[in-house]
C-alpha cells in the first residue's frame, strides 16, 4: 500500500479510537455512544490489516510511533499518546482477525474499568507491553481519570502549584490558569464535543482541583454556544477555574465529612464565596467577572442562597453561568455525600431548579447544548432559545 496512504488511514483510526476511548471514560464502555462508535474504528483496522498484516504502535514519552517514526502530533494521537504512556502502555499490537468483541475489552480496560492484565487473557488479537517502571511494582498503572484530562503532567503541576499558592495566601501568578483557558478554547475548535475534556474526579481530596477545571471547561462550552468569543469567552473560562477559589481556605475535614453538617460547619463552608472574591480580588491578572464569579456563586437565581445580599441584587451573567456549570459538575460526579448521577437524572434535576436556584434560560440553554452533542434528555420547550449577544459577562 502507498505509505501515505496507509498513514492517512491510520490516523483516521486513531481519531475515531481515541474518541470512543474518552466517550468511554465519559460515560461507560457500554454507552450507546461508545457502542455506535466500534463500527468506525474496526472496519478501517480491519482493511488496514489485510493490506499490512500487523498494527504495531509504540508509545515512548507522550509519543506515538508507527513504523519506528513519531506519528504527527494531532491532537487525537496526543491524546492516545498521552493515556498509553500514564497507563505505561509500551505497545499496542493488533493482528488481522480482530473483531468488535477485542476492541471493546481494549476499551474496557484502557478506560479504567478492568485491569489491563485481562486484554492478555481475553483476547489473542491485542496485545499489549508495559513499560518497565521500577518505581511502580504494586500494578497501579494510573486511572482514567489522570489519562482524559487533556493536560501534561507539566501543566497539572504548574495547576496544583497555583491552588497550593491561593491556598498559602501568597501572591499568585495566573499565567498558568489563563493559558490553560486558552488552551482549551482552542481544543474546543478543532474537536466536536467540548464535555470530552471534562476531568473525572480522581480522588476526593482533589475535588476542588478537578471541579475547578470541569466548571471552567463548562463555562466556555456554555460561552461558546451563546456565541460569546474572544476576551470575554476567555474570562469566562478563568472565572470557571477560580469559582471555588476560597475553598482552599476551608478545613478539609469539612469539604470531605461524608454525612451532614453541623450549623457551625456550614457557616464555614458559606464563607468561601468571600474569602474567594477578596483573594482574587488582590491578584494581578484575575478578570473581575472572576472576582464576582467567586462571590456570587452560591447566591441562587433567586438570590436565596448565599452570601446574604440586599433585595434588587443584580446578578453578573458570567456567575449564573457559572452556577449552571457548577450544578451540573456537582450533580454529575461521585461526590462524597453522593453517588454519580447519570446525565437524564442531572439533567432532570437541573430543570426542577431552573428558575429558583439556576437561571431558567440559562438551563435551557445548557440542556439543549448537551443534547446537541447527543445526549438523551427529558422534554424541553422547543422555542425557548437564547439569542448569542456579546455582553453577558459585562
Ligand atoms: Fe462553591
Ligand atoms: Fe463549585
Amino acid at each position: 500500500m502507498n505509505s501515505g496512504q496507509n498513514i492517512i488511514q491510520l490516523r483516521e483510526i486513531l481519531r475515531c479510537l481515541a474518541q470512543v476511548v474518552s466517550t468511554a471514560a465519559l460515560y461507560s464502555p457500554e454507552h450507546p455512544k461508545v457502542l455506535s462508535g466500534i463500527p468506525g474504528v474496526i472496519d478501517p483496522l480491519q482493511q488496514f490489516l489485510a493490506k499490512e498484516q500487523e498494527l504495531t504502535l509504540i508509545v515512548t514519552d507522550n509519543v506515538m510511533l508507527y513504523l519506528g517514526k513519531p506519528l504527527e502530533q494531532d491532537p487525537n494521537v496526543q491524546r492516545l499518546a498521552r493515556i498509553f504512556t500514564r497507563l505505561e502502555i509500551g505497545f499496542v499490537r493488533i493482528v488481522p482477525g480482530v473483531d468488535s468483541a477485542d476492541l471493546r475489552q481494549l476499551i474496557r480496560c484502557v478506560s479504567g474499568q478492568e485491569s489491563l492484565d485481562v486484554l492478555r487473557t481475553r483476547s489473542s488479537k491485542i496485545s499489549i507491553g508495559f513499560v518497565d517502571v521500577d518505581s511502580k511494582g504494586d500494578g497501579d498503572r494510573g486511572t482514567s481519570a489522570e489519562a482524559y484530562s487533556g493536560l501534561t503532567p507539566l501543566q497539572l503541576e504548574e495547576l496544583k502549584n497555583t491552588y497550593e499558592s491561593i491556598a498559602g495566601q501568597e501572591q499568585t501568578d495566573f499565567r498558568h490558569v489563563i493559558s490553560l483557558v486558552a488552551g482549551f478554547i482552542e481544543a474546543f475548535r478543532r474537536e466536536a464535543n467540548p464535555l470530552m475534556a471534562l476531568v473525572p474526579i480522581r480522588e476526593l481530596d482533589e475535588y476542588t482541583f478537578t471541579h475547578s477545571i470541569n466548571v471552567g471547561i463548562l463555562n466556555i462550552a456554555q460561552g461558546m454556544s451563546l456565541g460569546i468569543e474572544g476576551q470575554l469567552l476567555h474570562d469566562l473560562g478563568v472565572a470557571g477555574m477560580l469559582h471555588d477559589s476560597g475553598k482552599t481556605r476551608i478545613d478539609r475535614r469539612i469539604i470531605q465529612k461524608p454525612g451532614s453538617l453541623t450549623e457551625e460547619e456550614f457557616a464555614v463552608i458559606k464563607s468561601h464565596p468571600s474569602y474567594g472574591a477578596q483573594y482574587l480580588m488582590n491578584q494581578a491578572g484575575v478578570p473581575a467577572v472572576a472576582v464576582m464569579s467567586a462571590y456570587e456563586h452560591h447566591m441562587r437565581y433567586d438570590l436565596q442562597g448565599y452570601p446574604q445580599v440586599p433585595a434588587g441584587w443584580q446578578l453578573n451573567l458570567c456567575s449564573q453561568m457559572t452556577m449552571v456549570s457548577d450544578t451540573f459538575d456537582a450533580l454529575r460526579t461521585r461526590r462524597i455525600y453522593k453517588g454519580a448521577w447519570d446525565f437524564p437524572k442531572v439533567c432532570g434535576h437541573m430543570l426542577t431548579l431552573a428558575g429558583s436556584q439556576l437561571n431558567p434560560d440559562l438551563t435551557i440553554n445548557f440542556l439543549k447544548l448537551l443534547a446537541d452533542l447527543g445526549e438523551t434528555l427529558p422534554d424541553l420547550p422547543q422555542d425557548d432559545v437564547i439569542p448569542a449577544r456579546n455582553n453577558y459577562c459585562e
